[in-house]
């Protein structure tokens, strides 16, 4: 036990030993320049002593690795993030950072998880939800799981915020984004779905549209 203990430790200083030299040759060959620099007497230098650039991804990959997913721990930190459904926009980071979705709009609760009248979709559906001409923020009653008949078609301004429910796309057609703009979904399970023609989808106001889709 106690040898391999020591074996373990001899292993381990190895490591390091080739390691770190390896780690402050790369930096050197990277920046010769700047080696070059550190040897000088300080009032000389022209630059900083330390390895400013290593400093900084160091950093960040810190906080990366703290955070796992920034835009989950933004809004589960918050143990009411229910009561204010909407600050969720306010998480959004990278290229999507001003995705406002449904923001502004209606709360609407959807409560069926049929989705059996394409042409004219139910109240209460998520497929009547996502073809509003308004921005909306859309919540789920229950936990349920949907079977998309068709393509879902999402319109611009949505959110579909599944958050607090355990709600899959499961099974039939897939989500489809496209020619529209600012739309955040948060929280859905989309699974085993498979890829369907669009076919016709109409909006409630009586405009016609084909889909050829491009997935999600
Ligand atoms: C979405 O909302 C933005 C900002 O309110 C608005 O300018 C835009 O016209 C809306 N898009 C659609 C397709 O309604």
């Amino acid at each position: 036990m106690e040898a391999d203990h020591k074996l373990k430790l001899l292993f381990l200083c190895l490591l390091m030993t080739i390691t770190i030299p390896a780690l402050k040759a790369n930096i050197g060959d990277f920046d010769e320049e700047w080696e070059a620099d550190r040897k000088k007497p300080k009032s000389l230098r022209k630059r900083p002593t330390k390895p400013e650039p290593l400093h900084i991804t160091t950093h960040l990959n810190r906080q990366v690795h703290r955070l796992q997913n920034p835009i989950d721990a933004c809004w589960r930190c918050d143990p009411n993030w229910d009561q204010d459904r909407q600050k969720l926009a306010d998480c959004a980071l990278g290229f999507g950072h001003e995705t406002t979705g449904g923001k502004g709009g209606r709360i609407y609760t959807v409560t069926d998880p049929s989705d059996d009248n394409v042409l004219e979709p139910d109240e209460g559906t998520l497929r009547w939800a996502v073809i509003q001409p308004e921005p909306l923020w859309i919540i789920f009653k229950d936990d349920m799981k949907i079977e998309l008949k068709e393509e879902l078609m999402v319109t611009s301004n949505k959110t579909i915020d599944a958050r607090g429910c355990n709600v899959h796309i499961e099974g039939g057609a897939q989500i489809t984004l496209q020619y529209v703009q600012n739309i955040i979904i948060c929280n859905l399970h989309v699974r085993d779905t498979v890829s369907k023609e669009g076919g016709m989808v109409r909006g409630l106001d009586g405009s016609l549209w084909t889909t050829y889709s491009q997935r999600w």
